[in-house]
């Protein structure tokens, strides 16, 4: 079979067909000031044990940030957020810059739509990215809010 070269244009194209929420991760840097960063990559993996994935680009800043055993917040994000998700995407920053409460040592985002503390279980790499396994230990929802829509650009479900 012949073997056909995958562009990274095209690949980023046709995965911006797949419509996901969207999440900040958010760690606790060497500093000890909270690091997020905005991921559309969060995966609900294992229910027993309670496990979720996102997908880290390994240039990214949050890369160095990450260790077996650490704690870190993914927060869900409201339709309401999208300035929220272009400030941890760094595109564009919100002054004052949003807050982050801790929960179970794992900073999360107040007014998120869900949220889950978590401790990062495993790390696998995985080409330019590296999986990030996490361990889920609390989490909450607030289901009287819409989540933000990421498919080809932001989207709301109202
Ligand atoms: C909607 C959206 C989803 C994103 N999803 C991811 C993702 O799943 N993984 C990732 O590594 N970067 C993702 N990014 C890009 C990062 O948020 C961006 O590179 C950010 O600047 C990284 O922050 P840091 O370098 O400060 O850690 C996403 C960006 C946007 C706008």
């Amino acid at each position: 079979m012949e073997k056909k070269t995958i562009d990274p244009k095209q690949l980023r194209s046709v995965a911006s067909c797949f419509a996901t929420g969207v999440s900040v991760v958010s760690v606790i840097n060497p500093e000890g000031a909270p690091h997020g960063m905005t991921a559309s990559s969060f995966l609900s993996v294992s229910l027993d044990p309670p496990l979720v994935l996102f997908s880290l680009m390994n240039q990214n800043q949050m890369a160095d940030y990450i260790k077996v055993g650490d704690p870190l917040g993914i927060s869900i994000l409201t339709e309401e957020m999208e300035g929220v998700s272009n400030h941890f995407a760094k595109m564009a920053t919100l002054d004052p810059a949003p807050e982050f409460i801790l929960k179970q040592a794992a900073p999360i985002l107040e007014n998120a739509h869900a949220w889950y503390a978590t401790v990062i279980e495993q790390l696998i790499q995985a080409g330019d990215h590296v999986l990030v396994l996490c361990r889920v230990i609390d989490l909450a929802a607030l289901p009287e809010k819409n989540p933000l829509i990421y498919y080809q650009g932001y989207k709301n479900i109202t």
